[in-house]
């Protein structure tokens, strides 16, 4: 037992337990959140006497006579400069380790009221961010302590909200001051605690379960096996091979695969009858890499299936051997690069909560909520009035919450035994479950003609999906699609092969393969310059695909072309690294909005005028963090002449906002954007000569086809995409030390919605394939077992940060959602060969390889 103070309120807490813990489950203090439980992710921070200090290390008998102190424990006046400030910084995107962030700048301004931005990174080195780079967030610190400084807030330095406008996000308050909820932060009476008891092995058949003594325990609610299932067992993207439950008789196709789900009435009880659950497995050889798949005779992953090719592509224009035959200079090479973990600040987590319909509402974080009442309401055999699905505040995706994780579980559960039922991953079994970066083997051969005019590539690639399909197919074919890059030449070709093995399921991932392609496109580049005896930037410039052109895949690109712009604006520092003698490297990339080759891609939105006589913006498009929310909110301002104050952007559910597809393929603000335009177009006609309150109850939708051809189509010119987005990103390092002494990215995105948000974007994307490119590792042992833990993934920490100089190249000229193109993968493109070029500078080494080894970052052998 301890008596101390929370939040200046005396408690006494019986029962030992993690200070976390008891902030949230008993106090319900939810700004402080449980990013890992491991000490590892700063999410949780507060204040004890003071000192910023993770709640889940300490346990409560130890505070005795201290004082603990969260965000909601700020004063009227802190939580206004801290909302202030983070928001004209632009700090907040997702959201989630924003309040261990204020809390830490907190007990940082306390005892110097004057930072330096070393300083302020130095504070938060405990505290990871996965969106912003951190940059954003030091800027808000300091601006923090400047108005505490001044004790005045100034005035914002943007007073529009339209498109084009450098805003404040609409959701920073909720996020600042932690009172946003995220599905973890949902507490209801009654609620149950669900938890699934995962295979012991990656591939094994299961002879039997055993729940009769989980069963007995008291507080145990029920164990679940495949067989209480309504509907259908199988789930998945595209393919439906995800087992929700593994049935007896059947195999298991890696670690994550779930046997049976436990429901009790808390935690510990819910842990200890997973442990009773008895399983009988009969274990089979496991299938450990795509050479182990490909050889004659291997294990198959799924039995049914002839051998273990989960896809197959080939994209072919022109006639690239010939064209490589006739070519001046001529290089091949083999690249690798690895596995990636996500790494988002939010576990997965959804609330499932009975209806009295005999159905369920679940509360969820995904990249889509019409694509989790698919999935569910299938997996139940209900229809959808009896499976409703509210997107919650979402605590980053980057592709890795587009499958199910929890949700269909919850929904299970709560279906079942009609009781309220929380389930939520452990940081352990998020870092096995989600979907990963697809590693990648590639083998390409590029041939240039005496000027550097690219003739030809010619490329061969193959990834290793683990144990689903989920995006595997997609992902190959955007890596073979884009392998050629932004340049305009006519003979291409690539034949690509992902194997389903007994690892962990790979999928989206921001870049969506063309990261790893691009690797290889870029390094291959460089080395060709040099061939050539012309700078990386010269032989981009000369092959640089402009508007007018066609591209290596046939498609004649638009107006809105801006690779050649975003050359231009990295010029000047590019010229100086050269003439200061610094290592630098550079690399381009080009990447799609929207689904694209003739998929359905359609957005959608309505805006409902209600009572409060103010427009609703419903669309089932989610916000996971890019800020969605606010560029809609800025296209209603502008296409639609309203004020701020008039609109209410409305979180994704499925009963109200129409399916506009998954947050996936940088293409919300562009397909979601149009189709929001298309509906203020019918809303500012009803408004002529009316006001808002005249229309109370009205409804306005708009949709938008994002129609392209497929791939493979029999058109000279197939449209592939309806747009793309390029960057130029450069790296320059130190040249004594080696260390990046400064990243410069330029990005074309069309019409810039939010130049603030933009800048955000790019800095997250860049520090997040920094990761990429020099420290991050999924290892993954001879079990198929990933051994990696938060804090030994090897994230990018604030401290480690160099200057990130993000460009934001406004070239309006699509003529769809107001010009927007969008941003949100191409950030992390073309980042690792603009470093691995940098490195082979600085130290003559050429690097083929993920992450770069031989450099300051590497982890040490
Ligand atoms: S939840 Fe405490 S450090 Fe991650
Ligand atoms: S805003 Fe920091 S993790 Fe998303």
């Amino acid at each position: 037992m301890a008596q101390f103070t929370v939040n200046g309120k005396s408690v006494t807490v019986e029962k030992n337990q993690k200070l976390l813990r008891y902030l949230r489950d008993t106090l319900h203090l939810t700004s402080v959140k449980d990013g890992c439980s491991e000490g590892a992710c700063g999410t949780c921070t507060v204040l004890i006497d003071g000192k910023p200090t993770k709640a889940c290390v300490p346990q409560t008998d130890k505070l005795e006579g201290k004082s603990v102190v969260t965000v909601e424990g700020l004063s009227d006046w802190e939580k206004e400069v801290f909302t202030f400030a983070f928001g004209e910084a632009g700090a907040v995107q997702c959201g989630f380790c924003i309040p261990g962030m204020v809390i830490c700048a907190k007990g940082l301004i306390a005892q110097n009221p004057a930072p330096t931005r070393e300083e302020a990174a130095f504070a938060i080195r405990g505290n990871i961010c996965r969106c912003t780079g951190y940059v954003k967030i030091i800027d808000g610190i300091l601006l923090a302590a400047k108005i505490f400084r001044e004790g005045k807030l100034p005035e914002p330095a943007e007073k529009g909200f339209g498109v084009g406008a450098r805003v404040r996000r609409i959701d920073v308050p909720e996020k600042v001051q932690g009172y946003g909820k995220y599905p973890d932060d949902v507490y209801v009476d009654g609620m149950c605690y669900g938890s699934a008891v995962r295979s012991q092995y990656p591939r094994a058949r299961v002879l039997s379960i055993d729940a009769s003594e989980a069963e007995a325990l008291p507080g145990v609610v029920c164990v679940l096996t495949a067989k209480d299932i309504p509907g259908k067992n199988y789930v998945g993207h595209i393919k439906k091979d995800q087992p929700t439950l593994i049935p007896v008789g059947e195999i298991t196709h890696y670690l994550g695969d779930s046997v049976a789900l436990v429901c009790a009435r808390d935690l510990e009880t819910l842990e200890a009858a997973k442990k009773l659950v008895k399983v009988e497995y009969e274990p089979l050889p496991a299938v450990h890499s795509p050479t182990e798949a490909a050889a004659p005779g291997a294990p198959l992953v799924f039995e049914t299936d002839e051998n273990n090719i989960q896809a197959h592509k080939h994209v072919s224009r022109g006639d690239a051997a010939g064209a490589i035959a006739g070519s001046k200079f001529v290089l091949t090479e083999h690249f690798e690069t690895p596995w990636t973990e996500h790494a988002f600040l939010e576990p997965e987590c959804c609330v499932a909560l009975p209806l009295e319909n005999g159905g369920v509402k679940l509360l969820t974080t995904d990249q889509s909520a019409h694509t989790t009442l698919h999935e569910c309401a299938a997996m139940l055999g209900v229809d959808y009035e009896h499976c409703l699905v509210e997107n919650q505040l979402v605590g980053g995706g980057f592709g890795g919450k587009e499958d199910m994780s929890v949700q269909h579980h919850a929904a299970l559960l709560a279906y079942v035994a009609r009781v309220p039922v929380k389930v939520k991953l452990s940081r352990a079994e998020s870092i096995l479950v989600h979907p990963k970066r697809h590693p990648m083997w590639m083998d390409f051969t590029m041939g240039c003609d005496e000027n550097g005019i690219i003739q030809g590539v010619k490329a061969s690639v193959v990834s290793d999906t683990g144990a689903f399909a989920s995006l595997g197919g997609p992902v190959l074919e955007r890596a073979c699609t884009h392998a050629a890059g932004p340049y305009a030449y006519e003979n291409f070709e690539i034949d690509g092969t992902a194997y389903y093995t007994n690892n962990p399921p790979a999928g989206a991932f921001r870049g969506f393969g063309v990261t790893q392609t691009c690797f290889a496109t870029e390094t291959l580049l460089n080395r060709m310059a040099d061939l050539v005896g012309i700078s990386p930037w010269e032989i981009r410039y000369r092959n640089a695909i402009r508007p007018g052109g066609v591209l290596p895949n046939g498609q004649i690109v638009g107006e809105e072309t801006g690779l050649v712009e975003t050359l231009e604006a990295v010029k000047p520092y590019y010229d100086e690294a050269v003439k200061n003698g610094d290592p630098v490297g550079l690399a381009c990339a080009m990447k799609n909005a929207g689904v694209g080759v003739g998929l359905p891609d359609w957005g959608r939105a309505k805006l409902i005028v209600g009572d409060d006589a103010k427009v609703h913006i419903f669309s089932g498009a989610s916000c996971i963090g890019q800020g969605l929310g606010t560029v809609l909110t800025q296209m209603v301002v502008t296409n639609a002449a309203l004020a701020l104050e008039d609109i209410v952007y409305e979180r994704s559910n499925t009963w109200i906002a129409p399916d506009s597809g998954d947050t996936s393929g940088s293409r919300q603000t562009l397909v979601t954007g149009e189709a929001v335009r298309r509906a203020c177009e019918k809303l500012t006609a009803a408004l002529e000569g009316k006001s808002l309150s005249e229309l109370k109850g009205q409804e306005f939708y708009g949709e938008y086809l994002a129609k392209t051809d497929p791939l493979g189509a029999d058109v000279p010119n197939p449209v592939s995409h309806v747009a793309y987005g390029y960057a130029t990103q450069m790296c320059v390092l130190d040249k004594e030390t080696g260390r990046i002494k400064q990243m410069v990215a330029a990005h074309d995105v069309g019409k810039a919605v939010n130049p603030l948000s933009c800048e955000g974007q790019i800095e997250g994307g860049v520090v997040m394939s920094m990761g990429f490119a020099l420290t991050e590792q999924y290892p993954i042992d001879d079990n198929c077992k990933p051994t990696a833990k938060y804090g030994t993934l090897r994230l990018f920490r604030a401290p480690d940060v160099p200057p990130v100089k993000a460009i934001v190249v406004d070239k309006p000229g699509l003529k769809l959602a107001n010009g927007a193109i969008g941003i949100g993968e191409i950030t992390s493109i073309p980042t690792a060969p603009a470093i691995a070029d940098a490195y082979a500078r600085f130290d003559g080494e050429p690097r083929s390889r993920l992450p770069l080894e031989h450099t300051p970052y590497a982890r040490k052998k």
